[in-house]
């Protein structure tokens, strides 16, 4: 079977409240959108890769992507799985149901080719297929439901993960469960959450914490520095 790649890149980033959508902010002069993309299709054997933006994307054509043969694009949606499904639409008829298909969210420039290389490994064979997660290293609270913040209790965080990036499932499974959530109005912010709302365990693969999706202007930071590490 082979492998795809969407990489849902048609958000506007309202929390980075910067002029233009964060994944055509730049890090060491380039997009993060492209620092995605040239991440991960150099270091995986994609058979295509597809991008969904925003209807009102005016960016994409200042793209190195967009010079990329490599890469397809497709108008997204409303929410992440709107503009999944809509990419997995968009590659109806050259993928196969059985293939492959990893999902990677734009604003996650740092993710390590190591990562990458291993998800794929350890899920070819699974029925189901998986994620990238990393255990939570806070000890976590949980709070009442009263006007101020007061704990309730102490959760046991030893089976807490953190859902991360590249997410892995089978094209045609991924393409009915996100069909399901949307038709029944059941919100899901991740690939791995309409799997599970369709009845399947997703595997969790163990990943880099400097896999950081960025979000607020602090992060901008923190991925510069994340990245001239590597
Ligand atoms: N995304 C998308 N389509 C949407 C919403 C988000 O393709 N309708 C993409 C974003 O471009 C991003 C990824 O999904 O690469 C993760 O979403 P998030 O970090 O929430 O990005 P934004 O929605 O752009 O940011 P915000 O929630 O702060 O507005
Ligand atoms: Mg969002």
């Amino acid at each position: 079977s082979d492998l795809w790649l969407v990489v849902p890149a048609a958000g506007i980033g309202q929390r980075m409240k910067a002029e233009c959508p964060k994944q055509y902010l730049k890090i060491s002069d380039r997009f993060i959108l492209d620092i995605t993309l040239s991440r991960l299709l150099d270091n995986a054997p994609f058979k295509g890769c597809m991008v969904p933006l925003n209807s009102r994307d005016q960016w994409w054509p200042d793209s190195e992507s967009a010079n990329d043969d490599r890469i397809q694009t497709c108008t997204g949606g409303n929410e992440r799985a709107d503009s999944v499904l809509s990419a997995l639409h968009a590659l109806d008829g050259q993928a196969d149901d059985n293939d492959w298909v990893l999902v990677h969210d734009a604003a996650r420039p740092c993710l390590h080719p190591h990562d990458l290389s291993n998800l794929i490994d350890t899920l070819f064979e699974h029925p189901v297929g998986g994620l990238l997660a990393a255990p939570v290293a806070d000890t976590l609270k949980l709070a009442g439901r009263g006007a101020e913040p007061e704990v309730e209790e102490t959760v046991d965080r030893s089976q807490l993960w953190r859902a991360l990036t590249p997410q892995m499932f089978r094209f045609g499974a991924l393409k009915s469960a996100l069909e399901l959530c949307l038709k029944s109005g059941h919100g899901v912010t991740d690939e791995s959450s309409a799997m599970e709302f369709s009845g399947n365990m997703p595997l969790l693969v163990e990943g880099r914490a400097d896999n950081l999706k960025i979000t607020v202007p602090s992060d901008l930071g923190l991925a510069e520095f994340i990245l001239s590490r590597q």
